[in-house]
């Protein structure tokens, strides 16, 4: 099958041009000068489908680097399938997902990392591509890290938080930073200090305050900027690379910056959900509403300014990518469990089919440019999780991953269900994007096209990833 996708202009991190692009079976294999000639040949003329994109953008796929599909979590699961998750991301422009297997205590990592497996093959739109979490840092844990390697799982998640779930302490992160500076894993770090918030927690219920936006009020910045810090500090001592996750305080984003000033290699990603929400507007909704937001980190107050700390940060690359960490659950009979609770609600948002949209909202409002907005969403996640070239960029090669974005259209994340996650509720409602995702395409196939989802669960394949392409 060959692919001339014409008239639009391309657009990677370096730079854009108006070029035509084809496509060969699942590859870029030229990237032309406009008008489809190449050596007096008329191009249009030997391929099987030509793709109009005159007055559009022609970019890489998106990569959002954090997604739990199905991850058993918080007394329930997220409720998006890899089958309904991943035809969700390609409808927003995503073509490739990284999800998280995790180990709960006590669990065999390889066995964990074989049910994933499992749920996921035959049953993705997308390609994906797997992290590795781990709860129990044991010396099985340790050699395990060593095998998943080869088998392309490059980068593994410690929590400092959720104690008896997730949480590991200090020693253990520092043995599996020793082994990830020895094998050249990435460390990615959920940085919360779970003591002081557990506390915070019991203080608040004894107290009688168990609406959601508690929820954000018993986490407070200084845990998280607390335990980025120490984080930061545990990884100099090992010479482990740091990827830190979901970062939502501007003073976790300076303990980053300070570290990467120091030369250090530190890094930071942030979601859409920590540069639009709040804790004061959704957090703090009236009633039980406010669970509809319930993540960690929690969404921060506005009036501290978090959210434009984020996008500056985004700008001046101390942050350096957007992933949605998107981890679903339903209001019905998931988010309820947490009435006169709020500890009890599950933590977790659903943006994985809005994060293209959410963050071209950001170029629109010029917070940051065209070429940004590819590198942060499409570019460094795929560099940074070891996929640059295969992944990420419209270059001869390069998988045919290719989202047409049409800058004349509009999206509407509106009343009712206008989108295609398996949530009864949006976390996005109200909000407009001045742009819309026209046309996607994974590996040479067409998935969305026309306003319609064309593709197939299934289509999607592993990705077996290479160590992080972002050091010396
Ligand atoms: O609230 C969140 N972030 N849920 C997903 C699990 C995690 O910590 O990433
Ligand atoms: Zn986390
Ligand atoms: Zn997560």
């Amino acid at each position: 099958m060959k692919t001339l996708i014409s008239g639009g202009t391309v657009v990677n991190a370096t730079g854009r041009a108006p070029a035509d692009v084809l496509v060969d079976g699942e590859t870029v294999a030229a990237v032309l000068a406009p008008g489809s000639t190449a050596l007096g040949v008329d191009l249009a003329a030997h391929v099987d489908q030509v793709i109009d994109a005159t007055g559009k953008y022609v970019v890489p796929g998106g990569v959002d680097a954090h997604t739990h599909m199905e991850m058993p979590f918080g007394g329930t699961s997220a409720s998006d399938t890899f089958a309904t998750g991943t035809t969700a991301a390609a409808w927003g422009g995503t073509t490739t997902i990284v999800d998280f297997v995790v180990q709960y205590p006590e669990q065999n990592v390889l066995d964990q990392y074989a049910a994933w497996h499992e749920k996921a093959a035959g049953s993705c739109a997308v390609d994906y591509g797997f992290h590795q979490i781990l709860s129990d840092v044991q010396d099985s844990s340790l050699h395990a890290m060593d095998e998943l390697i080869a088998e392309g799982v490059t980068s593994f998640k410690l929590f400092m938080a959720y104690k008896g779930v997730f949480l590991s302490d200090d020693g253990q992160i520092l043995r599996a930073m020793q082994k990830a500076a020895d094998n050249g894993a990435l460390m990615m770090m959920h940085a919360e200090n779970g003591a002081v918030i557990d506390v915070l927690v019991q203080q608040a219920l004894a107290a009688g305050n168990t609406a959601p936006v508690f929820h954000g009020l018993t986490r407070p910045w200084q845990a998280e900027a607390e335990a980025t810090s120490r984080a930061i500090m545990l990884a100099d001592l090992t010479g482990a690379p740091l990827y830190v996750v979901h970062v939502s305080a501007k003073q976790a984003v300076e303990q980053i910056a300070l570290a990467r000033d120091r030369g250090q290699n530190v890094f930071g990603e942030t979601c859409p959900q920590y540069l639009y929400l709040s804790l004061e507007e959704q957090l703090g909704a009236p009633g039980f509403e406010g669970a509809k937001w319930v993540c960690s980190t929690p969404l921060r107050s506005r009036a501290e300014g978090h959210q434009d700390h984020m996008w500056q940060a985004l700008r001046t690359n101390d942050l350096q990518l957007v992933s949605t960490d998107h981890c679903p659950f339903c209001m019905k009979d998931q988010k309820e469990m947490g009435v006169g609770d709020f500890s009890k609600i599950p933590n977790g948002i659903g943006s994985v089919e809005h994060r293209m949209d959410l963050m071209y909202q950001g170029v629109v409002s010029g917070r940051i440019s065209l070429e940004r907005w590819v590198e942060i969403c499409s570019v460094t996640p795929a560099r940074m999780f070891g996929m640059y070239g295969r992944k990420g960029v419209v270059a001869p090669g390069a998988d045919a991953d290719i989202v047409i974005y049409d800058p004349a259209g509009h999206t509407s994340i509106g009343l009712g269900k206008t989108h295609h996650m398996n949530m009864d509720y949006s976390a996005w409602e109200g909000f407009e994007i001045d742009g819309h995702v026209d046309t996607v395409l994974s590996r040479g196939t067409v998935l969305v096209t026309g306003g319609e989802f064309v593709g197939r669960v299934g289509h999607g394949r592993y990705v077996k990833r290479d160590l992080t392409q972002y050091l010396v």
